[in-house]
C-alpha cells in the first residue's frame, strides 16, 4: 500500500496513499469545491455521486488504480492509472490528474505523476497516455516538462460538460523515457528537496 508524506514547494506537507471506497464522501467533496473551470473538461461529471461511485468500483477490478493527496484529511489532489481493457490497447496505462486549485503550481500534479508513473514501470505498461481537450493547459503543460508528445489532435471529437465540442489531444510517452525526463527535471530543479 502507497503512503507517504510529501512536502510542496512552498512547504506545505501532504499524505500521498491509495485510495479506498470509503473514500467517496471525501472525493465528492473534493470533486463539488473544483471550479467549474477545472471540471468541464474532464471526461466525467465529477459533481454526481453514483457516477464517482461507479468509477471507484472498478478499484476492485485490479486495472484501475487510484491515489489521492490529502491535507488536514482533506483530498486536495487526485490522480488515476487505468490499463486499457481493450485488447488492442493492454500495453497502454491512461492517467489523469487533478489538483485543487489552491494546490496548484506548487509541485503536486509532478508528485501525483511520479507515483502513478512508478505504478506504470512496475505494472509493465509499454506506453502512457494522457487526453485532454485543448483548453487545459495546465495539463498540456504540464505532461510537455515531463516528456510526453503530442500525438494527435482530433478537431471537435468530444464535447466538454457544458455540451461545447472541443479537440481532443492525446499525448504519450513510453515509461521508461519519462522516467529520464523525470530525473533530469528533478536534477534540475530548486525543489528537489521536496523528493
Ligand atoms: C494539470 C494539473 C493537474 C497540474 O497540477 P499542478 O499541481 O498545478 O502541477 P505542478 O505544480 O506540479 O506543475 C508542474 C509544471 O507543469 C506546468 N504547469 C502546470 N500547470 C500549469 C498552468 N496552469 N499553466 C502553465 N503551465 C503549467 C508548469 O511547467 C509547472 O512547473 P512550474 O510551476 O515550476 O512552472 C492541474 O492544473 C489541474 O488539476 N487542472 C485541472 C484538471 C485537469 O485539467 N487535469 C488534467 C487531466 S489529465
Amino acid at each position: 500500500m502507497r503512503r507517504k508524506r510529501e512536502t510542496l514547494k512552498d512547504g506545505t506537507t501532504v499524505l500521498i496513499r491509495d485510495m479506498h471506497y470509503e473514500d467517496l464522501d471525501k472525493l465528492m467533496k473534493f470533486y463539488r469545491s473544483l471550479p467549474l473551470d477545472d471540471r468541464v473538461y474532464l471526461k466525467v461529471d465529477v459533481t454526481k455521486r453514483k457516477v464517482v461511485e461507479q468509477r471507484m468500483k472498478l478499484i476492485e477490478q485490479g486495472t484501475v488504480f487510484r491515489i489521492i493527496a490529502l491535507q488536514d484529511n482533506e483530498i486536495v489532489g487526485d490522480g488515476m492509472f487505468e490499463i486499457s481493457k481493450e485488447e488492442w490497447r493492454k500495453h497502454q496505462g491512461e492517467i489523469r490528474v487533478i489538483v485543487a486549485r489552491p494546490y496548484q503550481r506548487k509541485g503536486l500534479g509532478m508528485l501525483i505523476f511520479r507515483e502513478l508513473h512508478s505504478l506504470a514501470l512496475k505494472k509493465d505498461i509499454d506506453r502512457i497516455v494522457v487526453k485532454m481537450m485543448r483548453p487545459q493547459k495546465g495539463a498540456i503543460n504540464i505532461c510537455k516538462k515531463l516528456g510526453f508528445h503530442k500525438e494527435t489532435v482530433i478537431p471537435n471529437y468530444v464535447w466538454d460538460q457544458a455540451d461545447k465540442p472541443q479537440d481532443l489531444i492525446i499525448m504519450t510517452c513510453k515509461p521508461k523515457n519519462l522516467w529520464r525526463e523525470l530525473e533530469h527535471f528533478y536534477s534540475d530543479s530548486d525543489w528537489r528537496r521536496c523528493r
